[in-house]
């Protein structure tokens, strides 16, 4: 079966025309290598890693058209080239009318942050992501999560968990005041309830709340495109349309967003920040040429901005999406029919493995999902990630942790990166760390940094 619609296939619609050796650890390699990076998978270095699920961020494959467009960078300091190309990919296929590039999507954050938040402003979300909060936080908001109660339980079958929860933001907006509300703060694909998206209904209904309030919706549309494959997948309507058409239909009823272009969009490193509002524009590109570089490169190179254009092009094709989502789901599918904890529904970008499951003798304040990520790389050199509570940091109030529900490990898929093989591998590893689960230990926080701890915090044995 090849790539066809209505077939189970998901194969990938391109073949590899380039390869990148990966090198082969023993354990004792790993071991140590462990140790040195304070059992930290941010800290290990990529060489000693043989198959690197840390993220999906930068770490895709770009395609062949990508790298000649690269060749036709435009690396003029005003006016290149490239940046209008990036800006017509832009308004065709996300809808937006004003651009800024930046570096990547949290200099994005920073921005929108900085130009839209009053200290002590309220910005409610559909749960929290690390960067997007703390730069929230840095501008003086009070991050508000406001997702479904659906989201937080990581066996709950909800086809759309990623819903903001309409009944808990008209009650802060009602206990508040809609002036005290910055901005609601809508990501696709819930990232850190495990890639779970939003439908078109649940945006169309929050337009509808926040226009009524005189609220603006900025969306986080770093895997919208993965958001617009569930909502043609799951919801009523949409079967039909394609990916493009649901993308653009879901950012119209939004202000604005910000974007890691990492993801979704197929490239090594970029971002922007779209905004419709002319005058809000003009404040962000003002803002720009202090953090990041002039307007129309905004810390990027023009040939990062080519492949960028291009790379939205070929991110929102329906033969790519669905061979992306069906390459993550197959491991999920695996993982499950072998009874492993994991978030269900499989999401977009990531099997999320539930650490809770494997290691309910481990207590959260000894970090389960970071050991599970620890064991996994010394049992195969498979490199994941902690998303819990190192990730969620702390109430800058109170000092104290946050204490997630979701206490998760994620596999990240690389976009056209990994084979079908890989997975397998991946797979059995899992279920090796899980069948010597009663034997693992947790871990103690042995350095912890400011801001964004989980990506420099060093960890040790108990
Ligand atoms: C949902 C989401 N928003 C924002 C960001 C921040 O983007 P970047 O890593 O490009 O700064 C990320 C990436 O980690 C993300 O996953």
């Amino acid at each position: 079966m090849g790539q066809q619609f209505g077939r189970r296939s998901w194969a990938e619609p391109w073949k590899i025309k380039m390869v990148e050796p990966l090198r082969m650890t023993t354990k004792e390699d790993r071991e140590k290598a462990l140790v040195e990076a304070g059992f930290n998978t941010f800290l290990l270095k990529s060489e000693d890693v043989y198959i690197d699920l840390l993220t999906d961020s930068g770490t895709n494959a770009m395609s062949d058209r990508q790298w000649a467009g690269m060749m036709l960078g435009d690396e003029a300091y005003a006016g290149s080239r490239n940046f209008y190309n990036l800006e017509e990919a832009v308004r065709k296929y996300y809808g937006y009318k004003y651009l800024i590039p930046t570096h990547q999507g949290r200099g994005a954050e920073h921005l929108i942050s900085q130009a839209a938040i009053k200290k002590g402003q309220f910005v409610p979300g559909n749960m929290y992501f690390t960067t997007t909060r703390l730069h929230q936080e840095l501008a003086g908001g009070v991050f508000t999560d406001v997702i479904i109660d659906e989201a937080h339980n990581s066996q709950n079958p909800h086809p759309f968990k990623g819903n903001v929860d309409l009944e808990k933001l008209e009650s802060l907006i009602k206990r508040e005041g809609a002036e005290k509300i910055a901005y609601i703060s809508l990501a696709g694909t819930v990232n850190m309830a495990g890639g779970q998206p939003v439908s078109m209904a649940n945006v169309k209904a929050l337009r509808a709340l926040t226009d009524r309030h005189g609220i603006k919706v900025y969306l986080d549309a770093t895997r919208m495109v993965e958001n617009a494959y569930f909502i043609q997948e799951r919801e009523e309507g949409y079967a039909r349309k394609t990916i493009a058409e649901i993308l653009l239909e879901f950012c119209s009823y939004t202000d604005g967003a910000w974007m890691s272009a990492k993801k979704d969009s197929l490239v090594n490193i970029g971002g922007w920040l779209a905004v419709n509002n002319w005058t809000l524009f003009e404040e962000l590109r003002n803002l720009v040429v202090v953090y990041e570089g002039l307007h129309t490169y905004g810390g990027l190179a023009g040939r990062d901005m080519e492949a960028m254009a291009i790379g939205i092009a070929e991110s929102v094709a329906d033969d790519h999406v669905h061979s992306r989502i069906g390459q993550v789901r197959y491991l999920g599918e695996m993982l499950t029919a072998w009874n492993i904890p994991i978030v269900l529904p499989v999401g977009g970008h990531a099997v999320f493995l539930d650490a809770r499951g494997f290691y309910p003798h481990i207590p959260q304040i000894q970090f389960p999902a970071q050991t599970l990520a620890a064991e996994l790389y010394l049992d195969s050199g498979i490199r994941s990630m902690e998303r819990g509570i190192a990730s969620a940091g702390r109430d800058p109030k109170t000092g104290d942790h946050y204490y997630p529900r979701l206490e998760l490990t994620r596999l990240t898929i690389p976009r056209r990166v990994y084979t079908q093989a890989h997975m397998d591998v991946v797979a059995e590893s899992v279920r090796a760390v899980y069948e010597a689960r009663e034997k693992t230990q947790g871990l103690k926080m042995a350095y912890e940094p400011k801001y964004l701890r989980f990506f420099q915090a060093r960890f040790e044995r108990m």
